[in-house]
This record gives structure tokens, C-alpha cells and sequence, in this order.
């Protein structure tokens, strides 16, 4: 059955047996209320996204069509990550549009953090529209909506970040298959849909991306150092058993140069910040204390494979009064 509000008296899904029951009766609530027709999905590659791809995928297969959007402000991997799990493995049908060009052509000067956040918001619909209208006989619009966002968005505290955005003429019926379950939940429903664990419990990342760590007027450049970095980070943060432990971790490259010295030569360039935090509700944050040994290894890395950073630093703001992110 499809059920429009999480029932009073379900059973958290902590176990492998209780995600499989909620699988099936889902499989076949979507079977029921989709029937031959067709659906479609922007799949950003999130968790939630993801496990609703996977769910439609077994539900009804090539009648789903997901759209990725590579907005040019995905971490490095990722784009290439969606289309080999969804495309290759699970042999979905997918729809992968490269708009780097036109998102970062757009956000060109526009260094105010709203108008950078509002532009990207924007345009991604207009591209997921676009898209949409080339294609027949969609009735169907799936959403990675889960109860957080229906009780926030009932509270008043944000607008549901899922409902509407798409042009007046659009319409679709919604299916939104994780609606009534927690976060924790859609992560295991996730793992038994066989998805890689890396995607499933993979950390927050902001909707608007790289955009607002690479703070003011983003620069091709600038970004490329803000994703570089990033994924050295990523990948010693792998290497030192932190992924799943550090609830959120990211470096920033502003926009001011200083002075350094690099092979007796001079340098001006960019710093790169660290910022590694952990919270349960994200309203307040405290700062994850990093080895000296890593903090030493990764000013080494990054100053020497990353083009245009000569300092690193460490972010030690706890929230408040710092936002996690820079804008
Ligand atoms: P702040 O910076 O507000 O971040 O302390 C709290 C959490 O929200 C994430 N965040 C965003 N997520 N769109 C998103 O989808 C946004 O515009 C956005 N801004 C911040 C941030 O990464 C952190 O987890």
C-alpha cells in the first residue's frame, strides 16, 4: 500500500529482515500504482535519489528514466559514479547531461551567495525541463522526499525541498517511495537495493555543490582546486578509518592570493581551507581534532598536487557562531 504518512506505529528499519519487507510491499505498491507507464527521476547521485532509482528500477525497470544533471559542481568521481552504478550495473535507463558549460557561464561574476545559490536552483530546473519535453508519455515525476522533509517542511522550518519548481504546464503525479522513512533507514533500504555502501552512507553535500566553497565569483580555475582538494581529503580521510565516523569534511579555496616560495621561486596563490565537523542535528556543530601527522601529510599533498594553493588551513569554528558552510 502507498502510505501518505509514516504510521504511528511502524517499526524502525534497523535490520537486513525489516528493510526486505519494506522492499517488497514497496515493489508491489509501485507496481500498483504506476502499472506500464512511464516515470521519471533527476537523480543527483545523493542518497536519497539514489535509493529511489534503485526502488523504481526493480519496481519497473526500463519504464523509469532518470535524469543526472552534471551541474559542473559535483565532487570529482561523481558523475562517473552515477553512470556506472546506474547506467552499467543496474542497467537503468539514464539520461546524463553534461551543463557545466552553461551553469558555470551563468554564475560567470556573480559573486553574491543567494543570487550564486538561486542561479544554480534555476537553471537546474530549466535543464531537468528540457529534458523532460523531449521526452513521451511521462506521467510520472519520482522524488527522494523523506519524512524529515515532510515534518520540517509541516513545522514550518523549511520549504519542501522536492515539491514543485517545474514550469506551470508540467504536471505530473508524484511516487515517492522513501517518504515515510528516517534517513537511517533509507541508508539500509539502500544497501539491501545493492547499492555500493560508499553511496548510501556517503556525507551531507549541499545542493548547490562546490559552488559555495568556492566562495564569491567562481572561477574554472579556483573550482577545479576546491574539487582537487576535496577529493585528496576524501581519500585520506578513507585511508585513516574517518569516512562514516566525521560527519561532514571539505576544503574551501578563497578568493585572495598570498605570498609563498615554491622550487626558490616566488609564488602568489590561493590557501585551501580544511573543515571537518560532526553533529546530530547540524544546527550546532563542533570541530573533529585532526592528528598532526595527518594535518602535516595532507598540507604536503595538497600544496604539491594541487595547481595554484601555496598554504593550508585549518578551520577551528564551531557552529555558532561559524555556518558549516563558507556561504
Ligand atoms: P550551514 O552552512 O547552514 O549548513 O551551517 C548546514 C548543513 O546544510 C548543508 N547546506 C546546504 N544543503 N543546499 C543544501 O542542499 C544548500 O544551499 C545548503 N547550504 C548548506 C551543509 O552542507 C550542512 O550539511
Amino acid at each position: 500500500m502507498v502510505y501518505d504518512r509514516r504510521p504511528d506505529d511502524m517499526v524502525r528499519i534497523t535490520t537486513p529482515e525489516l528493510a526486505d519487507a519494506f522492499i517488497e510491499e514497496q515493489l508491489q505498491a509501485l507496481r500498483e500504482q504506476i502499472g506500464d507507464k512511464k516515470v521519471l527521476l533527476a537523480l543527483s547521485g545523493g542518497v536519497d535519489s539514489s535509493v529511489v532509482a534503485a526502488m523504481l528500477i526493480k519496481a519497473i525497470g526500463d519504464n523509469l528514466v532518470c535524469v543526472h544533471v552534471n551541474h559542473g559542481l559535483l565532487r570529482k568521481g561523481e558523475p562517473e559514479q552515477v553512470i556506472e552504478v546506474f547506467r552499467n550495473q543496474m542497467k537503468a535507463n539514464l539520461i546524463y547531461v553534461d551543463a557545466t558549460d552553461r551553469f558555470l557561464d551563468k554564475l560567470a561574476g556573480v559573486s553574491d551567495p543567494e543570487t550564486k545559490r538561486k542561479i544554480i536552483g534555476g537553471e537546474f530546473i530549466e535543464v531537468f525541463a528540457e529534458e523532460a519535453r523531449k521526452l513521451d508519455g511521462i506521467e510520472f515525476l519520482a522524488q527522494g522526499t523523506i519524512w524529515p522533509d515532510i515534518l520540517e517542511s509541516e513545522a514550518g522550518i523549511k520549504a519542501h525541498h522536492n515539491a514543485g519548481g517545474l514550469p506551470e504546464d508540467m504536471k505530473f503525479e508524484l511516487v515517492e517511495p522513501v517518504k515515510i522513512l528516517f534517513k537511517d533507514e533509507v541508508r539500509i533500504v539502500g544497501e539491501r537495493l545493492g547499492l555500493p555502501a560508499g553511496m548510501v552512507y556517503r556525507q551531507p553535500f549541499p545542493g548547490p555543490g562546490l559552488g559555495v566553497r568556492c566562495p564569491g565569483a567562481i572561477t574554472r580555475d579556483r573550482l577545479e582546486a576546491v574539487r582537487e582538494s576535496d577529493a585528496i581529503l576524501r581519500e585520506e580521510f578513507a585511508k585513516n578509518g574517518l569516512e562514516g565516523k566525521v560527519w561532514q569534511y571539505f576544503t574551501v579555496v578563497p578568493d585572495f592570493k598570498s605570498t609563498g616560495v615554491k622550487d626558490g621561486k616566488r609564488t602568489f596563490d590561493w590557501p585551501c581551507i580544511i573543515r571537518a565537523i560532526n553533529t546530530t542535528d547540524v544546527m550546532e556543530v563542533t570541530v573533529e581534532h585532526l592528528s598532526d601527522e595527518l594535518i602535516d601529510h595532507l598540507v604536503k599533498r595538497i600544496i604539491s598536487e594541487v595547481p595554484g594553493i601555496n598554504r593550508v588551513l585549518f578551520d577551528y569554528t564551531p557552529k555558532p557562531p561559524a555556518t558549516v558552510e563558507y556561504e
